[in-house]
């Protein structure tokens, strides 16, 4: 029983680093509550594909080292802290966590470790608490969102950004090309330091209870595409003109 639990959990793995965002059929993980089902037709078709390759070490560049997860959409539900094994795979440069249950855990120091990640994405997963500091060691990071940690219904935010706050998170943080906090609790002026992001291209803070005044001068970062401030009612800015050149798409 334990074996093949293990084999499934190997080959739900395997298939989802083979195959990048396709809900995977039948999986089975101690802590998964439901099983996700994946339609008939769908889950057949994967494991055909599974079945019609060999799996041969020399099919692949790979050095073996684990450099990717995602975990997205994978129904866990359950406490996570420092303590996991997953804080242990250290060659991680994408790790996904969205759209799961961690039943309302502090997001782990532990994370500080993946000193590798370019990408991390622990939306939508009921994480609760103040961001941890460990976040801000981790610079590499082109990708990060923490977004949508909130209850749905009654819009409580389940994450904070006090200490540290919004303007030591990202001191280190300076290769951020797409930055994702909406509904965390920041509480705080926008730090001017962002106008020194200039691979910043998406940026979304909707609903953080933003105050003071936003630096104009991030309308005019140079790969800026898309900004979302909605929901700051004590935010304020002055619209600068915009250059016909300017690469912003979508301002909310
Ligand atoms: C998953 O596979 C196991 C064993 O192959 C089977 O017993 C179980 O019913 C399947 N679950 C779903 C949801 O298809
Ligand atoms: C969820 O959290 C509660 C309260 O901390 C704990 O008692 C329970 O064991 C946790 N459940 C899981 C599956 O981790
Ligand atoms: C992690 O494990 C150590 C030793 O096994 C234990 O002392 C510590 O309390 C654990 N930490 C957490 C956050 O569970
Ligand atoms: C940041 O990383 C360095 C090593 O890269 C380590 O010495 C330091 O303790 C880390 N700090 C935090 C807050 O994780
Ligand atoms: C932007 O970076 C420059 C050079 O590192 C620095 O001198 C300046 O203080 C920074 N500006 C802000 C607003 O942080
Ligand atoms: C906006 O400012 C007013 C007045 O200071 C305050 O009462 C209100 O709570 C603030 N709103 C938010 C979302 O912080």
């Amino acid at each position: 029983m334990g074996l093949s639990l293990c084999l499934v959990v190997f080959h739900h793995l395997l298939l989802k680093l083979l195959l990048t965002n396709i809900v995977v059929a039948n999986m089975s993980f101690a802590s998964v509550q439901q099983q996700p089902t994946c339609r008939d037709k769908e889950r057949s078709a994967l494991l055909q594909l599974k079945e019609s390759f060999v799996i041969t070490k020399s099919a692949s560049a790979f050095e073996g080292h684990v450099i990717g997860l995602d975990l997205s959409s994978s129904c866990l539900f359950g406490s996570i802290n420092s303590n996991s094994t997953l804080f242990s795979l250290f060659h991680l440069q994408m790790l996904s966590l969205s759209d799961n249950h961690f039943n309302f855990s502090q997001i782990p120091a532990a994370i500080g470790q993946l000193c590798g990640l370019i990408y991390l994405d622990l939306s939508i997963s009921f994480l609760y608490g103040q961001i941890p500091l460990e976040i801000s060691n981790l610079t590499k990071l082109s990708f990060l969102d923490m977004s949508y940690n909130y209850d749905p219904v009654t819009e409580e935010k389940f994450l904070k950004l006090r200490n540290p706050n919004f303007e030591t998170l990202l001191r280190k943080l300076t290769m951020l090309e797409i930055l994702v906090l909406s509904y965390v609790d920041v509480s705080s002026k926008v730090p001017d330091a962002l106008t020194n992001f200039t691979s910043l291209k998406e940026l979304h803070l909707r609903d953080c209870e933003l105050y003071g005044d936003f630096p104009a001068k991030i309308f005019r970062l140079p790969n800026l595409q898309s900004l979302n401030l909605e929901l700051n009612e004590n935010l304020t800015s002055l619209l600068p003109e915009f250059q016909k050149k300017s690469p912003l798409t979508r301002l909310e």
